[in-house]
């Protein structure tokens, strides 16, 4: 297994999982259309692939596309055919039956113009009718499926455009309509991604377009799980570790993220490497986790928790995320109380404010950044609230330490 601290992990460096590809395998083995969600930086993508490489050592056809950078169903359709493209007898097909959209023999062009020249030919008028062709021309002799990553990116970015339903209800009614008329013939279909696409389409009022959708989330690795991923990398980067390093990574990170797993384990390697060391003691742990981790050079791998929620929020939401968070973060905790008051606070700027910070809880909880408890809501994922408080320690007044206009006006 080699370390892996960027794209997605298949095959030998692809580690456990095992209860998770057993169900998701018999779950699309029984043409179960699937919703994959997860925090990111969880596996999802690399199970999906994973999963994929297992599917097509026996027989099936995989086809993966990624639409996080699709603008529009044309795009998502054009996406769809360039997966397809390696499939010759899929492809083959789709060039028959979009003849008009090619001059040239499809075999003699690569995926990615292949692509283009569909994308070309697609209208706002013409994709719905020229991607159920796409997805009729998947099936094959052999199963298929097909993975969707990062959809709910797309719908996200659908959404903001214009600000109404329609486009979203558009997009995922056409899906769910080719998926239903094909039947038995249709791929099999996962969709992926970080942001809750359950949360979205209740909040748009359509929750039954996803609803032949079976919902699966991926969560983090136990404690165990990430022990034995750190000695497996320790062993195979010949590092000697004492007793108790591996479950120290686990604690400081409070929860088992693959990604930070591997990222630790590469900050400390390069620890030891710099000091001419070859064994790894818990202070190291702790003294990395420090400098490495929250510091300048960890910052690419918690920035992105504060990116996404500028996609997952709008304006009004995303200010109160970050009052809620720099609040969890500074004082330990978002309390009712400090809920309260951030509500009263907000209450004349923010149209139901009350529905506002109900609504930004879920993304938080759902996303991974907060967990309920009984005092209120707090941090589950140490780096993060360190970051997050390292950002606002000296510009965030507690929630309870504000003077409002209303208490002003209160004797
Ligand atoms: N099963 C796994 N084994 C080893 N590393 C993993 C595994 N799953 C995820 N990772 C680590 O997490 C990183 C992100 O994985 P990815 O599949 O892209 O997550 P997601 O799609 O959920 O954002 C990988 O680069 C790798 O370091
Ligand atoms: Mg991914």
């Amino acid at each position: 297994m080699r370390l892996s601290t960027g794209r997605w992990v298949s095959g030998d460096d692809f580690f456990d999982r095992a209860t998770e590809l057993r169900l998701l395998e018999s779950l699309v083995r029984d043409r179960n259309h699937v919703l994959l969600s997860g925090q990111r930086r969880m596996g999802k993508t690399s199970i999906v692939r994973e999963l994929g490489r297992r599917l097509e050592n026996d027989g099936w056809i995989f086809l993966f596309a990624d639409v996080e950078g699709a603008d529009c169903p044309e795009d998502l359709v054009a996406t769809i055919a360039e997966a397809a493209h390696p499939i010759r007898s899929i492809s083959g097909r789709v060039a028959a039956a979009m003849q008009r959209f090619f001059a040239e023999n499809v075999e003699e062009i690569s995926a990615h113009e292949f692509r283009l020249k569909i994308r070309a030919g697609l209208s706002a008028g013409s994709w719905q009718h020229y991607g159920a062709q796409l997805f009729r021309e998947c099936a094959d002799d052999k199963p298929v499926l097909l993975a969707v990553d990062e959809l709910p990116i797309f719908l996200k970015r659908l959404h903001r455009d214009d600000g109404n339903a329609r486009r979203v209800d558009d997009l995922l009614s056409w899906m769910r309509g080719v998926v239903e008329t094909l039947g038995e013939r249709a791929p099999v279909l996962i969709t992926s991604g970080s942001i809750g696409l359950e949360p979205f389409v209740q909040r748009l009022g359509l929750p039954d377009r996803i609803n032949y959708l079976y919902s699966f989330r991926l969560g983090p690795w136990p404690a165990e799980t990430c022990e034995s991923c750190f000695n497996r990398l320790a062993e195979r980067y010949e590092l000697q570790i004492d007793d108790g390093v591996a479950l120290a990574v686990y604690e400081r990170l409070g929860v088992g993220i693959p990604h930070l797993v591997q990222s630790f384990f590469a900050r400390l390697r390069d620890f030891a490497g710099f000091r001419g060391r070859n064994r790894l003691t818990v202070d190291d742990v702790h003294e990395v986790y420090q400098t490495a981790f929250l510091g300048p050079a960890g910052q690419s791998d918690i920035v992105h928790y504060d990116t996404r929620l500028q996609d997952a929020l709008e304006d009004e939401g995303y200010t109160l995320a970050m009052e809620i968070l720099a609040e969890a973060a500074t004082q330990d905790v978002f309390s009712p109380d400090a809920r309260r008051r951030l509500e009263r606070q907000y209450a004349e700027k923010i149209e139901d404010v009350r529905g506002c910070v109900s609504d930004v809880l879920d993304v938080l909880v759902h996303d991974g950044y907060l967990q309920p408890d009984a005092g209120g809501y707090r941090f589950p994922l140490h780096p993060l609230k360190d970051w997050w408080a390292g950002r606002f320690r000296d510009h965030h007044v507690p929630l309870r330490d504000r003077r409002t206009d209303h208490d002003a006006g209160e004797p």
